[in-house]
């Protein structure tokens, strides 16, 4: 075979990884004399390396994260109040293979979403499917979604490993559909024992005010806090 016609090859069996760096890996063989299972193995590696990132890649793309936080962009010295070794346990993913929640309540500016981000990416990074909602958004649109679209949407909510609902009670009464959704999610995702993390700035004792129903309430609560790691935070924002 030329190079052209291997080109071709590795185009029709989508070994794109091979196809990027084929011609420095030759290039470094002939230089190097390295022996072939050398470089078969560097060759391999370059695909197994690229499918991985393109995987990373697609599930950023579609869990609906805003940003790539991280815990080393993050001052730990700012606020020596926050519960630093919890957000490193839950920074640990070990929760999700657990099928434990987390709750990230406390003041505002505190940090509670940039950790959640932070962990959400995290678990991106480690081959995770995960869905990020931003409480508001979501409610706001699942309000005004068809039956069909509705059930569409909790159906994908279930098929990933950890969804994260941010900010939730941002705005402190929330549609009816939108207190339908948390209830819907909630009771599904506890019956699969999916990771759920919650964060935000309103007291668990006054979320039934806010759902205008505290039976619901109740409900949703019961059922979050069964397998979970609830962390405060306060201080400094
Ligand atoms: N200790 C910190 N180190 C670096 N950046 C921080 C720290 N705490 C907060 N921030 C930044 O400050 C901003 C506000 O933080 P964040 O949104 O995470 O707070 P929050 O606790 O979620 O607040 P709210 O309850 O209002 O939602 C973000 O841009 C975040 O990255
Ligand atoms: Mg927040």
């Amino acid at each position: 075979m030329t190079l052209i016609e291997i080109e071709r090859a590795l185009k029709q069996l989508r070994l794109s990884g091979v196809r990027a760096t084929l011609q420095t890996r030759v290039l470094e063989a002939q230089t190097n004399n390295q022996p072939f299972i050398e470089t078969f193995a560097l060759v391999l590696q370059d695909e197994l390396d690229r499918r991985r990132s393109s995987l990373v890649e697609r599930r950023y793309r579609m869990s609906g994260l805003d940003e790539r936080a991280s815990f080393n962009d993050f001052d730990w010295t700012f606020n020596t109040k926050l519960p630093r070794a919890a957000c490193f346990e839950l920074h640990t993913l070990q929760f999700i293979a657990d099928g434990y929640n987390a709750l990230l309540i406390g003041q505002p500016g505190t940090g509670k979403s940039h950790l959640a981000k932070a962990i959400a990416y995290q678990a991106i990074l480690h081959g995770h499917r995960v869905s990020y909602l931003e409480s508001d958004t979501v409610f706001a649109r699942y309000a005004l979604c068809s039956p069909g679209t509705r059930e569409q949407l909790l159906k994908n909510l279930l098929d990933t490993d950890l969804v994260i609902i941010d900010d939730l009670f941002l705005a402190k009464h929330i549609p009816e559909a939108g207190a339908e959704f948390l209830q819907a999610l909630i009771h599904a995702r506890y019956k699969r024992h999916g990771s759920v993390v919650v964060t935000s700035n309103r007291v668990v004792q006054d979320w039934g005010a806010y759902l205008g129903d505290a039976t619901m309430a109740s409900t949703i609560l019961d059922r979050l806090m069964h397998r979970s790691h609830l962390l405060e935070f306060e201080g400094r924002s």
